[in-house]
C-alpha cells in the first residue's frame, strides 16, 4: 500500500492583525486544496510568507527571510522534495515583480486583494513565477472558503474577523492606502454569518478588524448603511459571543454614537485602541491626521464620559520630519496627561512613494533614537502602573488557553490584559472571576475567586 502524504503549509504573517486574519483565511482555502497547516517550515511544501511594508525594516526583514527559504529549498531539492514559495501581502503588492528579481526563489507574488484565487494562482506558477497585484472588482471575502468547525476550534475562542478594509485617508507618512486600496465595507449578512459559524464552534470573543474600522459603513439587508456602533449591537446577539472589541479606529470617526454604545452594549469591552501619532498639532498637520490634538482629547473624554473605566492604548510616530524638541516635548506631555495603558512607539520611517518621504527637514537617527528612548520609558511606567492598579482587584478573565505553567490556564481581562492562574482545562471558553494577587512583566497572577458569580 502507498502511503501519500499529505502537503503541507506553512504560513508566517508579519505586521497587524489583519494580516493574521488573512493568514486564516489563506490556510482556510488552501486547506481545500489538500494542504494541512504546519508550524515547521522545512516541512513545507508550500511555504507563504504574509509580509508587512509599513517601515522599512518589516519590508527588509522579508528579504532575509527569503534568503534562508531558498537554502531550505535547495536542501529539500537535494532530498527530492519540491518546495513553492509565496510572497503575499502589503509587500507583494507594493513591490511587485521586483520581488522575483531579489528573490528567485518566489514562485508566485500575490497582493492582499487576490488570496481567493490562490489556487488557479498556484497552478500557472507551476510553469513560471507569477505576480499578482491587481485590485478586482469582486470582494475576495464573498468567495474565500469559511473555515471547518475543527479548524476554528483549534484557533481558540478568540477570533478576529475584517469588517472594513483600505483605507481613503492617505496620511503622509503611510503606505497603507496603496497597498490596501480603497476604503472597503463588508456587508452586514456576510459579517453576522461568518460570527455565527465561529460562535457555533465555540468562539465567546470577536474583534471586528479594519484599517479604520470607526469609519465602516456596510450595507445592511435592506442595502442601507449600516455604523460601527449598529453592527456591534447586531453581532453582541449572535448566541455565544460574550465579548466584542474593534480596532484600529481614527480620532476623526470617533463619533457620539460610538461612544455611546461603549456604554449600552455590555459586550463592548472597555479597550480602546486610538492612535493619534503626535501631540503636536503642527506635525499632525504634516501628517494630514485632519484633526487636532484636542480633537484627540475630546475623542477620549466622550468615551470616558460614557464608559469611565476605558482604557486607552495609542500608537505615536517619533521624528516625523520637521519634528522639534517643541513638538516632541507636546507629545510627551500627551502621554502624560492621558495616560496609556499601552502604547506602541516608531521611529519614522521614510516610505518610498509617499509625501512625508521627500519633506525637507528629515530627523537625525541620534535624535530619534533619543526621543524614542523617553517615550518608550514613560510608557513603559504608564504600562507597569496600569497592571499595577489591577492587583487585589477581582476580574471577569476570559480563558483562552493551557498555561506556560503545569496547572495554570491562562486568559484575557477586559482591558486585554494577559491573567495566568490555577486552573482546569474545562474553563477554556468560559468566563471566569480571578482575584488578582501579583502583577509581573507583561501579565498578571491571580487565583480563581472563591466568591464566584458566574459570568457566562
Ligand atoms: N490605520 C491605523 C494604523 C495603521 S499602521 C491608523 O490610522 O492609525 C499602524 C501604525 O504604524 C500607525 O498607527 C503608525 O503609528 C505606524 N506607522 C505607519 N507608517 C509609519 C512610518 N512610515 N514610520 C513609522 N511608523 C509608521
Ligand atoms: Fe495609514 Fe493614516 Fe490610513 Fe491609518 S488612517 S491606515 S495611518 S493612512
Ligand atoms: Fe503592514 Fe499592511 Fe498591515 S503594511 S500594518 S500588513 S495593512
Amino acid at each position: 500500500m502507498t502511503i501519500i502524504a499529505a502537503k503541507r503549509v506553512f504560513v508566517k504573517s508579519y505586521g497587524c492583525q489583519m494580516n493574521v486574519y488573512d493568514a486564516e483565511r489563506m490556510a482556510d482555502i488552501l486547506e481545500g486544496e489538500g494542504y494541512a497547516a504546519t508550524d515547521v517550515i522545512e516541512d513545507a511544501d508550500l511555504v507563504v510568507l504574509n509580509t508587512c511594508h509599513i517601515r522599512e525594516k518589516a519590508a527588509e526583514k522579508v528579504y532575509s527571510e527569503l534568503g534562508r527559504i531558498r537554502e531550505m529549498k535547495q536542501d529539500r531539492t537535494g532530498r527530492g522534495l519540491e518546495t513553492r514559495v509565496v510572497v503575499a501581502g502589503c509587500v507583494a503588492q507594493a513591490e511587485g515583480a521586483e520581488i522575483l528579481r531579489r528573490a528567485p526563489a518566489v514562485d508566485l507574488v500575490v497582493g492582499p486583494q487576490n488570496y481567493q484565487n490562490l489556487p488557479s494562482l498556484l497552478r500557472q506558477a507551476l510553469k513560471k513565477p507569477v505576480v499578482e497585484t491587481e485590485f478586482p472588482a469582486e470582494d475576495k471575502f464573498v468567495s474565500l472558503p469559511a473555515p471547518t468547525p475543527k479548524t476554528i476550534r483549534s484557533r481558540g475562542v478568540s477570533a478576529f474577523v475584517t469588517v472594513q478594509e483600505g483605507c481613503d485617508k492617505f496620511c503622509t507618512f503611510c503606505v497603507v492606502p496603496y497597498t490596501r486600496g480603497a476604503e472597503f465595507s463588508r456587508s452586514v449578512a456576510e459579517i453576522i454569518t461568518e460570527v455565527e459559524r465561529l460562535a457555533l464552534s465555540g468562539v465567546r470573543e470577536v474583534t471586528l478588524l479594519g484599517q479604520n474600522v470607526n469609519a465602516f459603513h456596510g450595507l445592511d439587508e435592506a442595502g442601507e448603511p449600516v455604523s460601527l456602533s449598529e453592527l456591534l449591537n447586531r453581532v453582541s446577539k449572535v448566541p455565544g459571543i460574550a465579548r466584542l472589541r474593534y480596532t484600529t479606529s481614527h480620532p476623526l470617526d470617533m463619533d457620539e454614537t460610538l461612544s455611546l454604545a461603549h456604554r449600552d452594549n455590555p459586550a463592548l469591552m472597555p479597550y480602546l485602541h486610538l492612535p493619534v501619532q503626535s501631540g503636536s498639532d503642527q506635525i499632525l498637520e504634516a501628517m494630514n491626521r485632519r484633526h487636532t490634538v484636542t480633537d484627540f482629547r475630546a475623542a477620549v473624554a466622550l468615551v470616558k464620559q460614557y464608559r469611565p473605566d476605558t482604557a486607552f492604548s495609542s500608537d505615536f510616530i517619533i521624528g516625523f520630519p520637521g519634528e522639534t524638541d517643541e513638538d516632541f516635548a507636546g507629545t510627551m506631555r500627551l502621554v502624560e496627561e492621558i495616560g496609556f495603558s499601552s502604547a506602541y512607539t516608531f521611529k519614522y520611517s521614510p516610505r518610498p512613494g509617499t509625501p512625508a518621504a521627500d519633506m525637507a527637514d528629515q530627523v537625525p537617527e541620534s535624535v530619534k533614537d533619543s526621543r524614542l528612548q523617553a517615550i518608550q520609558a514613560l510608557v513603559t511606567k504608564q504600562q507597569r502602573a496600569f497592571q499595577e492598579s489591577m492587583v487585589g482587584k477581582t476580574l471577569d478573565v476570559l480563558v483562552e488557553r493551557i498555561g506556560r505553567k503545569p496547572g495554570q490556564v491562562a486568559g484575557k481581562s477586559p482591558h486585554l490584559l494577559a491573567v495566568a492562574f490555577e486552573g482546569s482545562a474545562d474553563s477554556i471558553g468560559h468566563i471566569v472571576q480571578v482575584d488578582i494577587v501579583e502583577s509581573v512583566t507583561n501579565s498578571l497572577i491571580g487565583q480563581l475567586s472563591d466568591r464566584p458569580r458566574a459570568v457566562a
